[in-house]
């Protein structure tokens, strides 16, 4: 039996209520496909990081670096300030593991409703593939009040190191800024990956961007994916500016397949894409390095309101397990959990309160993993 060593990161709020059903689903899916998953805990988070200080460790970060995946819940908690945690850990560890792919799928399954009128699972079925490492999510920008000053900012990164001394010189009584990069090597990696996906699936890659105005950084976007779609004489390519695809995305969804976008618009449209697909209860991501570690978690957060109360829908949760499965090669697996999941919402007995149900997490939970075993 194959065995496979998972490291697991519950988190905040609901984090570990949804965590622990996504286990039992991959639990049950390795009993009926063969293999074994030893969960490897971590407790970083919110609770952790009150009581020791660390949010996450260099050895800690080099200790997850061995495993092919790890199974994230959620973070965020009231008690810290907002930004300390996500960037902290969550976005630490993106990083730090060059996660640089946040896989999206926008999936209508079978039974669920979308706000979407007259749309249908056929009219919602693509991918997002966001960059994940850069754009305006680097993290480096300041302050500056009236006169002149001097900062320098850098980016350290496993694939190059930026340094900008900057010598500012302002006029106004106070200024905020934030620099946004992208580099070609994390520019191409990102957009071929997208054109593989696409090459497999029906051949469409829609770029998004917002070239008409923040035209150094989009327009060499625009330039990079010109030059990789020569590669792909057959995959029809589409570019989008940011506001117009929101809109396609409401008005015309089934004419996306794949959709490539960089860091922040990613961030942006794919709470859309939850949401045409039935809200963040049902919205998975991977954060995927194909060569190295990745990270699988749902899209939404951490939803403290809701802690505690085994209410919250764990479908999100379990589909990014079904992602991960599918990363670390165990595909039928993967495939039978999301034929699992559209069991569940078509049989319409056992789910939770934002589906229209009173279910608890955990009967949903259950529910999927008996599933699972019938299909
Ligand atoms: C997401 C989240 C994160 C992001 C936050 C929590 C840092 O919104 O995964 O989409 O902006 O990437
Ligand atoms: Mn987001």
């Amino acid at each position: 039996m194959t065995q496979y060593k998972i490291p697991v990161m519950p988190g905040d709020g609901i984090g570990p209520e949804i965590i622990k059903e996504g286990r039992k689903v991959l639990d049950a899916a390795g009993e009926r496909f063969g293999f074994d998953i030893e969960w490897l805990e971590y407790p970083h988070g919110a609770d952790h990081y009150l009581k020791t200080g660390e949010l996450i460790s260099e050895d800690t970060l080099k200790e997850l670096s061995q495993y092919r995946a790890i199974y994230f819940g959620a973070i965020g908690d009231e008690r810290i300030k907002p930004g300390v945690l996500e960037k902290g850990i969550l976005l630490t560890i993106r990083f730090y593991l060059d996660e640089y792919v946040n896989l999206r799928p926008v999936k209508l399954l079978e039974g669920v409703w979308t706000p979407l009128k007259d749309k249908t699972p056929k009219d919602i079925d693509f991918t997002v593939v966001r960059e994940n490492t850069e754009d305006f999510y680097i993290g480096i920008g300041g302050r500056a009040k009236k006169g002149k000053s001097k900062k320098t900012l850098e980016v350290a990164r496993n694939l190059y190191n930026i340094k900008f001394g900057l010598d500012i010189d302002s006029d106004s009584d106070e200024i905020g800024y934030q620099l946004g990069l992208i580099s070609k090597e994390g520019t191409r990696r990102v957009i071929r990956y997208a054109f593989e996906l696409a090459k497999d699936s029906k051949k469409h890659l829609s770029s998004v961007d917002k070239a008409n105005v923040l035209s150094d950084i989009y327009g060499f976007w625009r330039e990079e994916f010109t030059s990789i779609a020569a590669e792909y004489p057959d995959v029809k390519t589409d570019f989008n500016f940011v506001d117009a695809i929101t809109m396609w995305f409401v008005k015309n969804p089934e004419w996306f397949d794949t959709v490539v976008a960089p860091n922040m618009f990613g961030d942006i449209i794919t709470d859309l894409g939850a949401m045409i697909q039935g809200g963040l209860g049902l919205a998975p991501g991977g954060n995927i390095n194909p060569e190295g570690t990745s990270m699988f978690e749902p899209i939404h957060g951490s939803a403290p309101k809701y802690k505690g109360q085994n209410k919250v829908n764990p479908i999100a949760t379990i589909w990014a397990g079904s992602l991960l499965l599918s990363q670390i090669g165990e595909k039928e697996a993967a495939d039978a959990i999301v034929k699992a999941i559209e069991q569940n919402i078509v049989n319409g007995e056992v789910k939770t309160y934002d589906m229209g149900g009173s279910n608890t997490t955990s009967d949903v939970g259950s529910d999927i993993a008996r599933l699972l075993k019938e299909i």
